[in-house]
C-alpha cells in the first residue's frame, strides 16, 4: 500500500494554538493514568451550584455496571451557557442567525438577549405546568428559537427531545409516545432551500396517532406566517404565551446525573433508541472538546452547519459553544440554495473563522467545481472540520486546498450520538493530519480493536472499534429500556463499549474509521436502521417481505437499497415502485427515501430462514463476482435472478 499523505502540524498554527504536541502527550497520559485527577481539574471549567467531590464512578463490568460522573455535583446547564457570561460577555454575540433567504438581513443575538428569551420561555413552560423531569418535544426549523427552546428546558429541568424537522408524523408520534412528552414546541412552517415544510400540520397529524395522549400543549412559533389550524385550548401561539413573561427565571438545581436530553437514533434492530444524556459530565465534555478540537479563541465566529435535530447540533451548536461563551452561527438553509456559493458567501458575510460540516456536503459542492468557491474570499477561515462519516481523501484534499487554500488544518472528528462529544480527532496545533484518518483519541478516550471473538488486536490492525473505559460525555441509558442499553453496547464484548464501527490503526498508531459493521446505514451522515425501512415497507398492504441494505453512493456516502417481495397476486410496476418509495417517506421521513427499489421474487435465506445480507449488499454494489459462498442458501437460484434483475436496472 502506498504511504498516505501526512501533513505535519503547521508551525504558525501551533505557535498560537491552545494545545501543542507536548501538551497533548502530557495531558493524554495523565487523563488515562489518573482520570479522577484529570477530570476533576477539567470539571472546574463549569459553574457548579454544589462542586462535585466524586469525579469518576464507572464500571463496564456487567456484574457491577454503572456510569456516574461528578455524581454529587449540582449545576444548571442554562446558567453555564448564559448567566455566567453576562458580567463579562453580556453584549457579545451569542448567536448569529442567517435565514434560508439570503436577501433577508441576518440577526445577531447577544448573550444578554438570549438570556432574556430563555428566561421568558422557561417561565412560560412552568406556567403551562411543565416541571423538572417532564419531557418536552422540540420540532422546529433551524432558527434561534430552537436554541432558546433547548436552553429553556434545561433551565427548568425539563428533558428535551429534539426531533429533526425532516421526520414524518409517524416518526414524531413514535418519539412522543416513547418518552411521554407533555408539550411540543413547533413552528407554523420550516423553510429550506426555498421549500416550505409543514411542521405544524405534521404535528397535528402525529397527535392523531395512537400513544400521543400525553401531549397537553403545542406551542407554535410564528415563522413564515403561514395560516395553520389552531386547535384550542391545546395549541397556543408562542409569542402570545411567552412575550409577556418576566425576564428572570429561577434555574432549577440539577444533580450532575439528572437527565438533560433524550435524542432518538437508529440502531441495527427495532425502533430508534432514546439516547439519554445527563447534565454534568455531558456539559464538561461538550464544552471541553469544543474548546480543544476547534482551538477556540474569544473572537472566533464559529459555524457548525448541522441541524439541532442531530447530536452535532446539540453538542457543537448549542451546549459546547454557548458554555464556552463563543459566537455561534445558526443557519436555516442548505448548501446549494440559491446556489453552490452559499456556504462561502455566509462565511464572508459573517467573517466565519471556524467551519464545521459533513463530508456529504463537501462532496456535493465539489461536484459543482471550484468556481463557486473561488467567487468568494474565505480569508477569515482558519480551521475546518468534518463529522458524520468517513471522508474520502479526494474530498479531504478538495476541502483543504480549494476551500481552505491549504492554510486551514482540517479536524476529522469521529464520534456518535451515544458518545455526547468528539472521541477521536486531530487537535489542530498538536496532531499531524492524514486525509481520511481521524488520527488520535481525545483526552481520556481509550480506543481498542477487537476481532469477532473479542480478542484485542495489537499494533497495526483492523477490527471492531471498542472503548475500554468511560468518558464524561457518554450516554447513560436508553430511555425507558436500560436492558437494551446494556445489550446493545456492552454485551458483545463484555467489559467494553462497542461502537458498531470498524476501524484500522496504522503503523503510526493513527485511527481510520472504516464504517458501520452492523445493520445501520450512514446516509449523508445520518443513521438509518435497515430494520426501520424494512418495517415501513412491509406495513404496505402489497408487500410480503423486504430486505434493506446500504450501498456506496457518490454524494451520500451510502444510499438505501431495498429488495421487495410482493404478496401473491400483486404485479410489479413502476407506479407501485413509486408508491412504495412514497410510503417509506410518509412513514419515516424524506431522509429514509430508498435510492433503489428492486423487485425480489425471493430473498437469499439460509435454511433456518435468516436473510443473508452479505449477498444482498454485493448484489446492490453490482459486484456479483464477490458473492462468495452461496451453497448454504435454502434456494441458491434466487441469487441468479436478483443479479440479472440488478444488471438490467
Ligand atoms: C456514526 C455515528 C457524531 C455526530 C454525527 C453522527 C459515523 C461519525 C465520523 C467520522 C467516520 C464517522 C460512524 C458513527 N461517523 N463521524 N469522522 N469518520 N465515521 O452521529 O448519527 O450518531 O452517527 O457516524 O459510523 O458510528 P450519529
Amino acid at each position: 500500500m502506498t504511504q498516505p499523505a501526512v501533513h505535519p502540524v503547521d508551525p504558525a498554527f501551533a505557535a498560537r494554538a491552545r494545545i501543542t504536541r507536548e501538551d497533548y502527550r502530557r495531558d493524554y497520559e495523565e487523563s488515562v493514568r489518573d482520570p479522577e485527577r484529570f477530570w476533576a481539574r477539567i470539571g472546574q471549567r463549569l459553574d457548579w451550584m454544589t462542586p462535585p467531590t466524586v469525579i469518576k464512578d464507572t464500571s463496564f463490568e456487567l456484574a457491577d455496571f454503572h456510569i456516574r460522573w461528578y455524581a454529587d455535583g449540582e449545576l444548571n446547564a442554562s446558567v453555564n451557557c448564559l448567566d455566567r457570561h453576562l458580567a463579562t460577555r453580556g453584549d457579545k454575540t451569542a448567536l448569529l442567525f442567517e435565514h434560508d433567504d439570503p436577501t433577508l438581513p441576518a440577526e445577531s443575538i447577544s448573550y444578554r438577549e438570549l438570556h432574556v428569551r430563555v428566561c421568558r420561555l422557561g417561565n412560560a413552560l412552568r406556567a403551562l405546568g411543565v416541571r423538572k423531569g417532564d419531557r418536552v418535544t422540540i420540532y422546529l426549523p433551524m432558527i434561534p428559537d430552537a436554541v432558546v427552546a433547548m436552553l429553556a428546558c434545561a433551565r427548568i429541568g425539563a428533558v428535551h427531545s429534539v426531533v429533526f424537522g425532516g421526520f414524518a408524523p409517524q416518526s414524531i408520534a413514535d418519539r412522543v409516545a416513547d418518552c411521554g412528552s407533555k408539550l411540543i414546541i413547533t413552528a407554523d412552517e420550516g423553510l429550506r432551500g426555498g421549500k416550505r415544510i409543514a411542521l405544524k400540520a405534521n404535528v397535528d397529524a402525529a397527535l392523531k396517532l395512537p400513544g400521543t395522549n400525553s401531549v397537553e400543549t403545542v406551542l407554535v412559533v410564528r415563522h413564515t406566517g403561514a395560516a395553520v389550524d389552531m386547535q384550542m385550548p391545546r395549541d397556543r401561539w408562542f409569542d402570545a404565551v411567552v412575550d409577556s413573561q418576566a425576564d428572570a427565571c429561577e434555574p432549577e438545581r440539577m444533580n450532575a446525573e439528572d437527565p438533560l436530553f433524550i435524542l432518538y437514533t437508529s440502531g441495527s434492530t427495532g425502533k430508534p433508541k432514546g439516547v439519554l444524556h445527563t447534565t454534568g459530565g455531558y456539559l464538561v465534555y461538550a464544552s471541553y472538546t469544543h474548546e480543544c478540537v476547534f482551538d477556540l479563541r474569544e473572537d472566533d465566529v464559529y459555524w457548525c452547519t448541522a441541524d439541532v435535530g442531530w447530536v452535532t447540533g446539540h453538542s457543537y451548536i448549542v451546549y459546547g459553544p454557548l458554555a464556552n461563551g463563543a459566537t455561534a452561527l445558526v443557519f436555516e438553509g442548505v448548501p446549494n440554495f440559491p446556489d453552490a456559493s452559499r456556504f462561502w458567501q455566509v462565511v464572508d458575510r459573517h467573517k466565519v473563522t471556524v467551519f464545521y460540516t459533513a463530508p456529504t456536503a463537501i462532496r456535493a459542492l465539489m461536484r459543482e467545481g471550484e468556481e463557486p468557491v473561488q467567487a468568494t474570499s474565505r480569508a477569515s477561515l482558519r480551521l475546518l472540520g468534518t463529522v458524520g462519516e468517513p471522508i474520502n481523501p479526494e474530498a479531504w484534499r478538495w476541502y483543504f486546498e480549494v476551500v481552505g487554500e491549504s492554510r486551514c488544518p482540517i479536524v476529522d472528528t469521529w464520534w456518535q450520538t451515544e458518545t455526547g462529544g468528539i472521541l477521536i480527532s486531530p487537535l489542530p496545533g498538536a496532531t499531524h493530519l492524514k486525509p481520511g484518518s481521524a488520527t488520535t483519541p481525545f483526552f481520556g478516550v481509550q480506543p481498542a480493536l477487537v476481532d469477532a471473538n473479542g480478542h484485542t488486536l495489537q499494533g497495526e490492525a483492523e477490527g471492531n472499534l471498542v472503548l475500554t473505559d468511560s468518558w464524561p460525555g457518554q450516554m447513560r441509558t436508553v430511555y425507558g429500556d436500560h436492558g437494551r442499553f446494556i445489550d446493545t453496547y456492552f454485551r458483545t464484548y463484555p467489559g467494553r463499549y462497542f461502537t458498531g464501527d470498524g476501524a484500522r490503526r496504522d503503523a503510526d498508531g493513527d485511527w481510520w474509521i472504516t464504517g458501520r459493521v452492523d445493520d445501520v446505514i450512514n446516509v449523508s451522515g445520518h443513521r438509518i436502521g435497515t430494520a426501520e425501512v424494512e418495517s415501513a415497507l412491509v406495513s404496505h398492504p402489497k408487500v410480503a417481505e423486504a430486505a434493506v441494505v446500504g450501498f456506496p453512493h457518490d454524494i451520500k456516502g451510502q444510499g438505501i437499497y431495498a429488495y421487495v417481495t410482493l404478496v401473491a397476486g400483486e404485479t410489479a410496476s413502476d407506479d407501485l415502485r413509486k408508491e412504495l418509495v412514497a410510503h417509506v417517506r410518509q412513514e419515516i421521513g424524506p431522509i429514509a427515501t430508498p435510492d433503489h427499489l428492486q423487485w425480489a421474487p425471493g430473498l437469499p435465506k439460509t435454511r433456518s430462514g435468516k436473510i443473508m445480507r452479505r449477498i444482498l449488499r454485493k448484489i446492490a454494489e453490482n459486484a456479483p463476482e464477490q458473492l462468495g459462498d452461496t451453497s448454504t442458501l435454502a434456494d441458491p437460484s434466487v441469487v441468479g435472478s436478483l443479479v440479472s434483475e440488478r444488471r438490467n436496472a
